[in-house]
């Protein structure tokens, strides 16, 4: 529900701002932002990645949809309003990590490119750095690490992404990741190639 109160008062001045925090912690805040279906790797790559960020004492957080679904997201479901709203909550919070400095490293399906719109404009164009894990249906369906493909295919679970749910592909991702014949090390490299970059102060 929208608040449109007149009695709330945001506070912007007097608090650290964005830059005296990235100073702090010498190094540029972003928002990370993995697409993919589900079982395409998103979270296997982000703990990769933040593996190798802290290595080199940058400062991260990693927010992902299983986890983030059983605290702050655990009324929600996967109807297409309830994506919605997942994803528009996950914008606001990456936020509160991008003005902390810290760099926030996002693994959610995200599956439509409406969804992937409204989390880059909550979150600011360019703070938002979306990558696409592009494992294909098949591949992911036989990889089945969790045992859901099989689920959804016994109609266990509704709305299943891909299958009678949407997945758009993003068109002009910051990275095209793909991991179809590759090491999960060679994909994390990729993306700490991309990445590590944009990072310094
Ligand atoms: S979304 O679409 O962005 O709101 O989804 P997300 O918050 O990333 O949650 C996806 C994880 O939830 C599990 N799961 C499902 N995924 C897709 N469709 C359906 N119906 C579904 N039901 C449960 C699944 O473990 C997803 O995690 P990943 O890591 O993507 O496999
Ligand atoms: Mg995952």
């Amino acid at each position: 529900m929208q608040n449109n109160s007149n009695n709330i008062h945001p506070v912007f001045h007097r608090i650290l701002q964005r830059k005296d925090k990235e100073a702090l912690l010498q190094q540029k805040s972003i928002v990370i932002w993995f697409t993919g279906l589900s079982g395409s790797g998103k979270t296997t790559i982000a703990i990769g990645l933040e593996r190798e960020l802290n290595k080199k004492r940058i400062l991260t957080q990693i927010l992902d949809g299983d986890n983030v679904r059983t605290g702050i997201n655990n009324n929600l479901g996967f109807s297409e309003e309830d994506r919605t709203e997942n994803i528009r909550r996950i914008a606001e919070v990456s936020k509160l990590f991008l003005n902390a400095g810290i760099v926030t490293i996002n693994c959610f399906v995200s599956p439509t490119v409406e969804i992937r719109e409204k989390a880059k404009q909550i979150i600011g164009e360019e703070d938002f750095l979306e990558i696409f894990v592009n494992t294909p249906f098949e591949v992911c369906e036989q990889r089945d690490v969790k045992g859901l493909y099989k689920k959804a295919r016994a109609g266990e679970i509704k709305n299943f992404t891909g299958l009678d749910a949407p997945f758009e592909a993003p068109t002009n991702p910051f990275l095209d990741l793909k991991t179809e014949g590759k090491t999960v090390d060679e994909t994390i490299d990729e993306v700490v190639a991309k990445i590590l970059p944009i990072l310094s102060v």
